[in-house]
């Protein structure tokens, strides 16, 4: 348990506020088989368990009611077979006196209190299940069907999780900066070995080696391509290519699952050429817009279009795009080039969340969704606020088969100088992605170290790395 007690039993009492009445139960994670059954992925917490209870072992549940403001911890007793096997861990009594939670039970118990809430006509709030080992189990309980479950968890529910854990306080920042200093050293890491001949698997490998050494994991796979543009483009075994940009997004996450998020496109022979500078430079520009723009009250929809709007504007001044900047943006013709949105909020999920419905996270009544190409992609756009952390990873990537059906279909044929677009076809794509945390007088960027970024500097890290 990473925070004091208070902490947690506080989380709970807003939570049972929020929500008002009726039964919160909410599952922590189980171990989940790889391979065969005893061969288990590394055990993740359920984040919003985690963020309520603190507990990591698998097989607990945790129960408030709303009504009453009773708090029960679930889960079994481990036995000798368990301890011969992975050694003695703390008992679910120990555990719920840690969290501050007064009562406990055996994890089948959950059957009877969910029946006597269900039979006094009391509602049962859960939140949308993303595993399937969850989905199985609130099946038995509630006799949801797996494909109704996500339709029919508890709205207020999931609110209430999302209005708490959208804001971070002054520990879970710390926690974050945390997150933030270790994948400065993933990323200074790989940059130090991106040269010709090297692989992406094994800066892929450092990089994912370099967080287990902090006892911590990597906060989603990690992307480490020559084809940029290939937006999740996990590495291969292909050797590193002269002349050729490398793009490495990874981040590792704390013990206690905070995350770090970050981006950085290095050039494999240690200087951009002038094209790559070109559109390189924009992405920079881009990247740094976002922060003379966001702070509280601000819609990070509109940071996201601000970003878009100088996109368009450089592009046309490379000869790429053409027309009326507003108009281009309005029609989402520069999401040939940034098919995302320029970022999400980032927490104890590196898509903070996202498992809830990322409409309940990233839009509200006043900001809604759009289902535009590009736009469509981005998951955060609400007001800011102080506490918000959210990431800012503008891109700019020349998808080939992208530019063909778009040229084909003329798809926004009047903004887009498709024979010119055509001559980057080669050019693979750059992403630059930092974490910024909302504060009251604006934001700032996540991490006491900043991994270098702009031309200059980048350039003379490769230059002064170790050989
Ligand atoms: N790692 C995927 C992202 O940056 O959102
Ligand atoms: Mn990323
Ligand atoms: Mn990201």
């Amino acid at each position: 348990m990473l925070f004091p007690q208070a902490t947690y039993i506080q989380r709970r009492e807003a939570l049972r506020q929020l929500v008002g009445n009726g039964l919160i139960v909410l599952p922590g994670n189980n171990e989940s088989p790889m391979n065969y059954p005893a061969n288990t992925y590394k055990f993740r917490q359920d984040s919003t368990f985690l963020y309520f209870f603190g507990q990591h072992r698998d097989g607990l549940v945790g129960v408030i009611d709303a009504d009453t403001g009773r708090e029960v911890l679930l889960g079994d007793e481990i036995d000798i077979d368990d301890i011969v096997w992975y050694g003695e861990v703390t008992s679910v009594e120990q555990m719920a006196r840690e969290c501050g939670v007064a009562h406990v039970a055996p994890a089948a118990a959950i059957r009877e209190m969910v029946a006597d809430a269900k039979k006094a006509g009391r509602r049962v709030h859960f939140l949308p299940p993303y595993r399937h080992e969850t989905m199985l189990w609130l099946h038995d309980l509630l006799g949801i069907h797996p494909s109704r479950q996500r339709t029919e968890a508890s709205t207020e529910l999931i609110q209430a999780v999302v209005k708490l854990r959208l804001i971070k306080s002054e520990e879970e920042i710390a926690e974050l900066e945390r997150a933030a200093a270790i994948g400065y050293e993933m990323h200074t890491a790989a940059m130090r070995l991106c040269r010709p001949g090297v692989t992406e698997a094994y800066i892929g490998g450092t990089l994912e080696g370099i967080a287990a050494s902090y006892g911590s994991n990597v906060s989603f796979q990690s992307i480490v391509s020559m084809h940029g543009e290939i937006l999740h483009g996990y590495p291969s075994e292909r050797k590193l290519e002269a002349g050729r940009l490398l793009l490495c997004d990874a981040g590792a996450e704390t013990r206690e699952h905070y995350c770090s998020d970050h981006t950085r496109t290095t050039p494999i022979s240690g200087t951009y050429t002038q094209r790559q500078k070109d559109i390189y430079n924009i992405v920079v520009d881009c990247h740094d817009l976002a922060l003379t723009h966001a702070r509280p009250g601000v819609k990070w929809w509109d940071v996201h279009f601000a970003v878009c709007k100088l996109m368009t504007e450089r592009l046309k001044d490379l000869g790429l795009m053409q027309g009326d900047t507003e108009e281009a943006v309005r029609a989402g013709a520069h999401a040939l080039f940034l098919p995302h949105g320029l970022g999400h909020a980032m927490g104890m999920d590196v898509h903070d969340m996202e498992g809830l419905g990322q409409t309940y996270v990233g839009y509200d009544d006043e900001v809604r969704p759009s289902t535009q190409f590009g736009t469509a992609s981005l998951r955060f756009a609400r007001r800011l606020e102080v506490g918000h952390v959210v990431t800012d990873e503008p891109g700019i990537y020349f998808i080939p088969a992208l530019i063909d059906l778009w040229r084909k279909g003329g798809t926004n044929a009047q903004f887009l100088c498709f024979d010119e677009i055509e001559k980057f076809k080669d050019f693979g794509g750059v992403r630059i992605e930092d974490d910024v945390l909302i504060t009251p007088d604006g934001c700032r960027f996540l991490g006491e170290k900043r991994i270098p970024y702009h031309v200059d500097e980048v350039e003379e890290f490769l230059r002064n790395r170790e050989a």
